[in-house]
C-alpha cells in the first residue's frame, strides 16, 4: 500500500484528524482550478489596500495568489498550509507570476503562532470540513484579527446535492464519501454547520449567504465526473475507505466506473449548495 499524505509537523486537532483527500496529484489538479472571482465572490468586495489577509488551508493558493491581486496596491496575504508540498507548489505559482505581495507558510490553523491582532481579514475555501474542532480553528482565527477584522470562510454541503440520472453507484459513493469523512473526524454536511461554529466561536454580525456549484454540460461536467472517477481510486480517500471497511477496491472501481458513466448519460446534471458566511470580531 502507498504511504498515505499524513499531515507531520503542524499542530492537528484530535489525534484520529486525517484530511479526507490527501494531496494526491489527482486532487491538488482539481483544487488548482479555482480562482477567487468563484470562491471569493461573496467577499470580494470587503477585501482592499491596504489589509493584510490571512488564507488559511490555502492549498495550491490559486484562490490566494488571485487575492492577493486584488489587495494591490498594499495590501498583503499570508496563505498557510499544513501540507508542504502544496505550500511549495503555491509558492512557485506565485514566483512564476511575480507576485509579491504574498507569502506561503506551512502552518496549522489550531495555532498559527502569530501575534494577535495582526491582520484585518481571513479567509478559507473548503477548509473547516475536514477539521475535527472547527470552532477551535475559530477561535484561533479572532485571536489574529484585530477588533473589527472579518473572517469569510466556504464550505459545501453534500447533504444539499442533487444528481441525475439516479445510479446505484454515485448513491454509494455520496455514501462512502460521508462516511470517510466522519471516520476522519470532518463533516460531508459541513456548510449547514458553519453559522453555528462562527457564533460558537464568539463571531458577530454574521452575514450567511449561499451559491451553487452546477454542472450540467460541456467541459465543466466531463471534467466534474472525471476527476471523481480517478480520485475514488487513487487519492487518500480511496484508500481510507478500504482501510475503514466502508467499501472494497471492487466498490471503488463501480463507483469511477459510475462517474464515467454519468458522464455520458443523456441529461446528465449534478449541483450542490456552497454556504457562505462573514463575521466580525468584536
Ligand atoms: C479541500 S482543500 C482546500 C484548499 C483551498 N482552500 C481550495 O479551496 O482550493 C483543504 C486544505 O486544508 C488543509 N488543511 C487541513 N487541515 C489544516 C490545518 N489544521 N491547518 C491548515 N491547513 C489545513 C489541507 O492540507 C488542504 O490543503
Amino acid at each position: 500500500m502507498e504511504k498515505l499524505d499524513e499531515m507531520t509537523g503542524p499542530i492537528l486537532g484530535s489525534s484520529s484528524e486525517k484530511y479526507t483527500h490527501g494531496h494526491h496529484a489527482s486532487v491538488v489538479a482539481a483544487h488548482a482550478v479555482r480562482r477567487a472571482s468563484e470562491a471569493a465572490a461573496f467577499v470580494l468586495p470587503q477585501l482592499k489596500s491596504p489589509m493584510r489577509v490571512l488564507d488559511f488551508g490555502c492549498g495550491p493558493g490559486t484562490i490566494t495568489n488571485d487575492l492577493a491581486e486584488y489587495l494591490l496596491p498594499d495590501g498583503s496575504l499570508v496563505g498557510i498550509d499544513s501540507s508542504d508540498a502544496v505550500i511549495e507548489q503555491a509558492r512557485n505559482a506565485a514566483t512564476e507570476k511575480n507576485i509579491a505581495n504574498v507569502e506561503f507558510e506551512v502552518n496549522s490553523i489550531y495555532e498559527t503562532g502569530y501575534e494577535s491582532s495582526g491582520f484585518d481579514a481571513a479567509y478559507a475555501h473548503q477548509v473547516l470540513q475536514h477539521l475535527s474542532e472547527p470552532v477551535r480553528a475559530l477561535e484561533e482565527v479572532k485571536r489574529v484579527l484585530k477588533p473589527g477584522g472579518i473572517c469569510a470562510v466556504r464550505e459545501v454541503d453534500w447533504g444539499a446535492s442533487a444528481i441525475w440520472p439516479n445510479d446505484e453507484r454515485l448513491s454509494k459513493f455520496f455514501d462512502v464519501y460521508s462516511k470517510v469523512a466522519e471516520r476522519n473526524g470532518g463533516d460531508a454536511f459541513a456548510g449547514r454547520r458553519l453559522k453555528q461554529w462562527f457564533t460558537d466561536a464568539g463571531f458577530s454580525d454574521l452575514v450567511v449567504t449561499t451559491s451553487t456549484w452546477t454542472f450540467a454540460e460541456g467541459s465543466g461536467l466531463k471534467w466534474w465526473g472525471d476527476q471523481w472517477a480517478d480520485r475514488i481510486l487513487s487519492s487518500d480517500l480511496a484508500k481510507r475507505a478500504v482501510e475503514y471497511g466502508i467499501a472494497t477496491d471492487s466498490d471503488l472501481k463501480d463507483i469511477s466506473q459510475g462517474w464515467l458513466d454519468w458522464v455520458q448519460a443523456e441529461g446528465a446534471f449534478f449541483s450542490f449548495i456552497q454556504v457562505e458566511v462573514v463575521g466580525e470580531r468584536a
